[in-house]
């Protein structure tokens, strides 16, 4: 072998040892907590805003001495966005690293196969964000920090005929995407009840970026809006292709939009339009500002609805595991079920089902910006 060969093995081998012994590692007697979230792939601003805001909630407990005395540390895994991934991330979080509890995952297409898993190992799990219902029914040991979709999909389709006072509108899906088919349909279902019509609905397949023969359809359907319940990614590309196919309505959207890369994908295509969303970082209460002022201090940027509701779902399981006094998994999920925490995102208390009652907003893009627009409550 060439000698540059043999010295690029000796610097690879010295720094993996190096971080070996640099890398913050558990201590016996701390708290694990595993936290999964899609922070490469095809949504990856999802995943690093939870990151933030479940390592600032930690943070913050650690500073008031932890929880029962013990330091909470946090294994974070990237499920890249991926159903297999989050599954086989989660497994080695509970066989491997011994988590007591589970903050994750971001979409509702992983977090349904991955809460299967937390739930036979009776670890409680507690996604921030996953908006289907199928996440938690049936679960006991499963919690979400979030309103549902067919709450979400109804705020739409009120939103677009009452407000907007819109009556045709055509819808374009994700088919492989519990979360975007889910939202679509619950969409439909209210918009056909107000007397709306749906005039297209059209599906496409996963992981594609060239949306133009579904477009072509709907736009020939006459729609005065196209709802895109969709991640940023395939939410700017879409509007992106319908405009320059001549589409000239407004678009509308769910908390899949919430992204700083939702305009720089979108660009002017994607202006004016409207979608559903958690959390605004305008809302005046003081509760909501000191966390904006908090967060920004750490990271350097305004929290996104991701990152208050990763805080909140984090905050709710360390206050659970505090007053269980116990990191078995059974007494946790006995305290999540009796839980009324006043979270950033709005008071979370669960059903039977292990879903709170979020109110939700409206949020428009305006001059680039995410701009609040009006508060719904359930
Ligand atoms: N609700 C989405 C899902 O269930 C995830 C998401 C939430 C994305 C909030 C962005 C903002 O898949």
């Amino acid at each position: 072998m060439k000698n540059w060969v043999w010295i690029l093995v000796v610097v690879l081998v010295v720094a993996g040892v190096a971080y070996y012994f640099v890398k913050p590692k558990a201590e016996v007697g701390d708290i694990v907590i595993g936290v999964v979230a899609p922070i490469s792939g095809e949504a990856a601003t999802f995943g690093i805003s939870t990151k933030q805001g479940v390592e600032l909630a930690a943070e913050e407990w650690n500073a008031n001495g932890g929880i029962l005395g013990r330091k909470i540390f946090l294994k974070v895994a990237d499920d890249k966005g991926d159903p297999t991934t989050a599954v086989s991330e989660a497994t080695r979080l509970i066989e491997m690293e011994k988590v007591y509890a589970i903050v994750g995952t971001v979409m509702s297409k992983c977090s349904i196969p991955m809460s299967s898993v937390a739930q036979e190992s009776k670890i409680p799990m507690i996604s921030p964000t996953s908006t289907n219902p199928k996440v938690t029914i049936g679960k006991d040991f499963i919690f979400r920090a979030c309103f549902l979709d067919p709450f979400q999909g109804t705020v739409g389709a009120n939103f677009a005929y009452k407000n907007l006072g819109l009556k045709k509108v055509g819808v374009l899906y994700d088919i492989a995407n519990d979360y975007t088919k889910g939202l679509a349909e619950f969409f439909q279902a209210q918009f056909v009840k107000l007397g709306g019509t749906i005039v297209a609905f059209e599906g496409h397949p996963a992981g594609v970026t060239d949306f133009h023969a579904q477009l072509t359809k709907i736009i020939a359907a006459g729609p005065e809006l196209i709802y895109i319940p969709d991640y940023y990614n395939d939410a700017g590309l879409i509007a992106k292709q319908a405009r320059a196919l001549g589409f000239t309505g407004a678009f509308l959207g769910g908390d899949g939009w919430d992204s700083p890369d939702l305009v720089k994908i979108g660009g002017d295509a994607i202006e004016g339009g409207f979608y559903t969303n958690h959390f605004s970082k305008d809302d005046t209460r003081p509760i909501v500002q000191d966390f904006v002022n908090r967060f920004k201090a750490k990271f350097g940027t305004d929290p996104d609805a991701l990152a208050a509701l990763a805080y909140d779902a984090a905050n709710v399981m360390f206050d659970a595991i505090k007053r269980a006094g116990s990191t078995d998994g059974t007494k946790i999920k006995d305290a999540l079920k009796v839980a009324k925490f006043s979270a950033v995102s709005g008071v979370i208390q669960f059903d039977e089902n292990g879903d709170p009652i979020k109110s939700a907003v409206i949020i428009e893009i305006k001059g680039g910006k995410h701009i609040y627009r009006a508060t719904v409550e359930p």
